[in-house]
């Protein structure tokens, strides 16, 4: 008898547990769906702007602590950020405690023993990198001389430079052999590859597409195709890279779209991105390569001069395209959400020229700034509020945020979904409930962590520059791990 009651109800407990299981999975899948939508595919035309902003300090020549020192800020903030005997920004910083005040005492004399990471770079071509910038070495000069600032070609200014790392990053290996320029000991350059730790290609991958992606005269070939070809050609080539399939390499493609061919070759590389939403995972993941911040296009607000909560009349800063492709469409809603708010500054266009200005008072007077996803999950937006201590407001579900292994960023930005940010009402009522002293202990934090985000030349303790070596470092072992695992059945293979 029991045996005819128990199994009907037995066989409805399991479809009730299939079909949950079912709504479970179809409901996982429409919000990835959903999410995916945020990364925008779409390739979208970069404005380029020509003109230079890099600043150039005049120099004082043998003295170790003037330094030749190039930086796009205003020689009042380089005051503030420069290094003096022993002593460093990030310091403050609890970031900087535990581990660039390490780094010290190793700053006068860095030598290979001493440096985190030692690094081998190749002497490619300067067609790869400073040829770009126009550069002329003289016959068997395969780079500018850094110890004198006015040989150093200078990076083009405007928008180009949000993607300048690759030149900041090799102005600083460069650097480190050379002996009057006092830096951080966080990366040195090696001449006998068999003694690094990871390859450094000196291709600067984004100017080469923002310059030169376009069909010039009689060509059939854009310069930056045929780069990258010659590059892949080159690379593949080399006993350093068929020693570990390129996993030890370290390329530099910050721009979304540099590298936009070679990029399926040289997958097994470490890439420097800022996110990973045009990549697949197979070519680009959190696992192996470095996120980084892009260099800032507003002018940083030196720490003194910044404003506290009531100094800031406007609540709530946004200024950027609005009307984009794909992921970008939350900027819509968002804008007709919040258009007819009193304190809300929610403009469109881009940022050019003067508008940089327009842009760095904006957040300079804003307690929040939204960081809305748009063609991409990043922009250098971000950087830019961070740099006006405006307190960010991620909405981007898929961001991804540089050095965050050490950097709390919740502990300074406010985090919303997409999803809420656009209930009505939701964000505003968030934004006004955080009141002056909670603002207020973001700002402190958002004032102590700029260094972090300097790009600079020499490079500065806990810098941009010196930040990615750091990151880079932690990264080794894990390229290691990968190497020795491959390793298992190829040793024993050729000893057959
Ligand atoms: C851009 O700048 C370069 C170098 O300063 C100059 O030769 C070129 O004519 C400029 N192009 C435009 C369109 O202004
Ligand atoms: C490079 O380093 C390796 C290992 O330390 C050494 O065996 C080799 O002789 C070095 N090569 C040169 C050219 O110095």
């Amino acid at each position: 008898m029991w045996e005819k009651g128990i199994f009907p109800s037995r066989f409805i407990v399991y479809i009730m547990t299939i079909s949950m299981f079912l709504l479970i999975v179809s409901y996982v899948f429409l919000l990835q769906f959903g999410n995916t939508s945020l990364i925008p595919q779409s390739v979208f035309k970069l404005i380029l702007l020509n003109g230079t902003s890099v600043y150039l300090k005049p120099n004082v020549k043998n003295e170790q602590i003037k330094l030749p020192f190039l930086s796009s800020e205003s020689s009042q903030v380089d005051a503030q950020i420069r290094l003096k005997n022993g002593e460093s920004p990030c310091q403050k910083s609890s970031y900087g405690k535990k581990m660039c005040s390490s780094w010290q005492q190793n700053i006068k004399s860095c030598d290979t023993n001493q440096a985190l990471l030692r690094v081998f770079m190749y002497d490619l071509p300067s067609e790869f990198h400073f040829g770009l910038l126009g550069w002329k070495g003289k016959s068997n000069q395969m780079w500018p001389e850094v110890n004198d600032p006015s040989r150093i070609p200078l990076y083009p200014g405007g928008l180009n430079l949000q993607h300048s790392m690759e030149y900041w990053l090799t102005l600083d290996l460069l650097s480190s052999n050379t002996p009057n320029v006092l830096r951080p000991c966080a990366a040195i350059r090696v001449k006998n590859s068999s003694q690094a730790d990871v390859i450094f290609v000196p291709f600067f991958s984004s100017l080469s597409y923002n310059r030169h992606s376009k069909l010039r005269g009689k060509e059939k070939v854009s310069v930056n195709k045929k780069l990258q070809n010659k590059l892949v050609q080159f690379l593949t080539m080399q006993n350093e890279w068929k020693r570990f399939g390129g996993k030890d390499h370290l390329i530099v493609a910050h721009h979304p779209n540099s590298m936009l061919d070679a990029r399926w070759k040289l997958g097994s590389a470490m890439f420097v991105l800022a996110d990973f939403g045009r990549y697949p995972t197979e070519i680009a993941n959190l696992e192996k390569d470095i996120i980084t911040p892009y260099k800032h296009v507003v002018r940083t607000t030196p720490s003194a001069d910044s404003a506290p909560f009531d100094k800031r009349p406007i609540l709530v800063f946004f200024q950027g395209a609005i009307y984009r492709k794909d992921g970008g469409a939350i900027r819509q809603e968002l804008y007709y959400l919040l258009k007819d708010e009193k304190d809300v500054h929610f403009a469109f266009g881009t940022i050019q020229g003067n508008g940089v200005n327009q842009a760095r008072q904006g957040m300079a007077t804003s307690k929040f700034c939204l960081n809305i996803a748009g063609d991409t999950p990043s922009s250098n937006r971000l950087f830019d509020a961070i740099v006006s201590h405006c307190v960010p407001v991620i909405i981007s579900d898929k961001i991804e945020l540089p050095f965050e292994d050490v950097i709390d960023y919740s502990e300074f930005c406010v985090y919303v979904r997409a999803s809420d940010a656009v209930k009505k009402g939701y964000l505003l009522n968030l934004l006004r409930g955080i009141k002056r002293d909670q603002w207020t202990k973001m700002w402190e934090k958002l004032k102590e962590i700029v260094p972090h985000f300097q790009y600079q030349y020499p490079s500065q303790p806990c810098d941009a520059v010196d930040m990615i070596w750091q990151a880079v470092a932690r990264k080794v072992p894990s390229i290691q791990f990968r190497i020795h695992r491959e390793n298992r059945y190829r040793r024993a293979a050729q000893i057959k």
